[in-house]
Order: C-alpha cells, then structure tokens, then sequence
C-alpha cells in the first residue's frame, strides 16, 4: 500500500443483515474509491453487543459480513478488512478516550436516544459511552475521512471533537478526520414508513443485501406512496417522501438524475415506477448477492483474508496507541 495515499475508514456493526440503506449509504461508496485512498473497512462487532446478541449468530453474520463486503467490491488485496475484536487496540483506545469524553456530549447523541427508548430494559454502560469507542476505531488509524450516511454524521463529529481536546493538551496526536456523505443515498428510508430511516428493525420495509428477486419485487410492490395520479413521480420530499425515496433509490442505483426520471415517467403512474426501482436494485444486487453466496462457503479463504487483515490494522493501531499511552503518562515497558 502507498504511503502517501489519503486514508478512509469505516464500519458496520454485524448486528443484522447489511441492508440497502447500509449499501447505498455506505460500501458502495466505499467501493467506488477503492484506487484513490488507503481503506480500512471492518465489521464492528463490539459495538454489537450494547444490544443483546445471539451469540452464534453474531459469529456467523460477522463472518457473512466480511464475504458481503468483498461482494460488495472490496479487494482484499486493496483494502484492510478485518473483525473490529480482533485488534484489541480499539478496546484500548476506547478506554482512555472515555476519560476524555464528557457526560454531557454523550447525553445528547441521538443514537443513544433512540436505542435507550427502544430497550428500556438494558440502558448499559456501553450504550452511552458508544461513541467514545467509534472515536477509537477512526483516530487509531490517523483517518482522513470516514464515509458513513447521514445517520453517523453527530458521532463523527464528536470524534473530531475528542480529538481536538486531547492535540490540545498533548500536541499533534491524532490526525482531524472528515465525514464523507454521499449527495444521493445517504438517508434511505424504510419502504412502507418512508419517515423513519431503512432498518432491519422494520423488516417490511428494508431491503436486504442477500434478498431473492421475488422478495424484493415484493417488498417494492408494497412501498407506501400516495394518490397523486395527476403528476406522480416528481420529487416533492415534504409531500411525497415515500415516492421521493424511491427515487432516491432509483437515481442511486442508475446514476439517473431526478429530471431525467421525471422525464422517464412522465405520465406514467406508480404501476410502471415501482416495478422499475424494484428491477434497478435487483439488477444491482444480483451480482453481489451471488459472489457472497459463493464467498460464504469459502471459510478457509475468508479466514486468510480476517487474519490478513487484523494483522495489518493492529500494526497502524498499536502505533497510535503507544503514542497515545506515552502522551497520557502510562510507564512504558
Ligand atoms: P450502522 O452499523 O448502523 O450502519 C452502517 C452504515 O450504514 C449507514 N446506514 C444508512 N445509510 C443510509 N440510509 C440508511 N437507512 C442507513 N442505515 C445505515 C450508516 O450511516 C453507516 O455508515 N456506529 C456505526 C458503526 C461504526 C463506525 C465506526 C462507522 C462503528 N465504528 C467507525 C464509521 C467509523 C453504526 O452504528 O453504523
């Protein structure tokens, strides 16, 4: 790997299957830079478990996540990959930025918000300090950008802000990394509740990677729009989200800007759109779906490929944080 290349890093937590949203918002822009940047990809399984995991399906889409994510375009020769509890030093990390990250910001990250009201019966430690521990994952690796969708734009910056506070008391240890947010895919909406965001938590709604065309011409069948029949398909988000997020979809998909769908459909109601979005995702998912059908039986190649992986990212994490460790006054060995 080129030393002068900019980095870029991400995650996914494997705490269900990746979904469109995940796709659109996240890998595929992942993908698209894979010759411009130094990429460091993972699956964030620690952060997983500040929900409750069934833990033998944890272990096994994590490892379904890897061979999606190599689906997805991801070389492994050319990108990192690796399973986030395999390099301790984000465990590490995640402890000293803890005592540098305040009760006060950490209250107000809607994540945290919306997960504690959703299991009102497990508002663990681990949940509220959450974003401490993404802070690790991104500074350990001195990233320059960090591609997410819209959702994880709050937590990115208050990695920039933890980051500052302690170069400020330090000196120049963690480099300032950037959110990069797609124009088009970065919120994706649920299908049948186009106000809330696509989640598996709404299986309905959400679009699977690893879904059978069947299903997904069903799922599409289905997608909440409205009885507009003068002007259907036009982009209108306060008053028509459920067709705006189609086509948001559709255009992410094709490359198609909103005028020319427009143009596309112009006189042509929902009965001709939704089958059309629903063909454009199941074209373009097809192939990823088949490559990690066939990656997934691989085990031996997948677990070449994580070991790989965690060996190359412990090495740029451990220098991280033995300059971290230095810096906040640990008795060096
Ligand atoms: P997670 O696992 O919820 O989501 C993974 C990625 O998918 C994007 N995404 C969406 N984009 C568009 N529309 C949607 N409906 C949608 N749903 C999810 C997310 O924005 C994200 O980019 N905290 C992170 C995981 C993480 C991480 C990190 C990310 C842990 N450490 C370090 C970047 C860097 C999370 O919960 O994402």
């Amino acid at each position: 790997m080129e030393e002068n290349k900019k980095r870029m890093l991400s995650g996914i937590q494997p705490s269900g299957d990746l979904h469109l949203g995940n796709y659109l918002g996240a890998i595929k822009n992942w993908a698209e830079r894979v010759d411009d940047y130094e990429c460091y990809y993972f699956m964030a399984d620690m952060h997983t478990i500040t929900v409750r995991q069934v833990p033998a399906d944890l272990r096994k889409r994590s490892l379904n996540q890897l061979a999606q994510y190599i689906a997805c375009g991801l070389d492994p020769e050319k990108n990192t990959l690796f399973l986030q509890s395999h390099v301790p030093a984000h465990a590490q990390l995640g402890w000293v930025l803890d005592c540098y990250t305040m009760f006060g910001e950490l209250s107000r990250m809607t994540q945290f918000k919306d997960k504690s009201a959703k299991h009102k019966d497990n508002i663990n430690a681990g949940l509220f300090t959450y974003p401490a521990l993404m802070a690790a994952d991104i500074l350990l690796y001195q990233a320059d950008y960090v591609p997410v969708g819209e959702d994880q734009k709050q937590h990115i910056e208050l990695t920039r802000d933890i980051a500052q506070r302690f170069n400020s008391i330090y000196g120049d240890v963690f480099k300032i990394p950037e959110p990069l947010i797609a124009k088009t895919g970065a919120r994706i909406y649920g299908l049948t509740t186009p106000n809330d965001k696509m989640s598996k938590s709404i299986p309905e709604g959400c679009v699977f990677i690893m879904d059978d065309p069947d299903t997904i011409n069903r799922k599409f069948k289905k997608a909440v729009t409205d009885s507009d029949t003068e002007n259907p398909v036009r982009f209108a988000p306060e008053e028509k989200p459920g067709v705006a997020n189609l086509m948001n979809i559709y255009s992410t998909v094709t490359g198609k800007s909103f005028e020319e769908i427009e143009a596309e459909f112009a006189g042509k109601g929902y009965g001709a759109f939704k089958p059309a979005v629903a063909e454009a995702v199941i074209e373009s998912l097809r192939p990823i779906r088949e490559e990690a059908e066939r990656l997934i039986k691989d085990k031996a190649y997948l677990e070449d490929v994580y070991r790989k992986g965690a060996e190359r990212a412990s090495y740029i994490a451990n220098k991280t944080l033995r300059k971290v460790y230095k810096k906040v006054g640990f008795y060096q060995i």
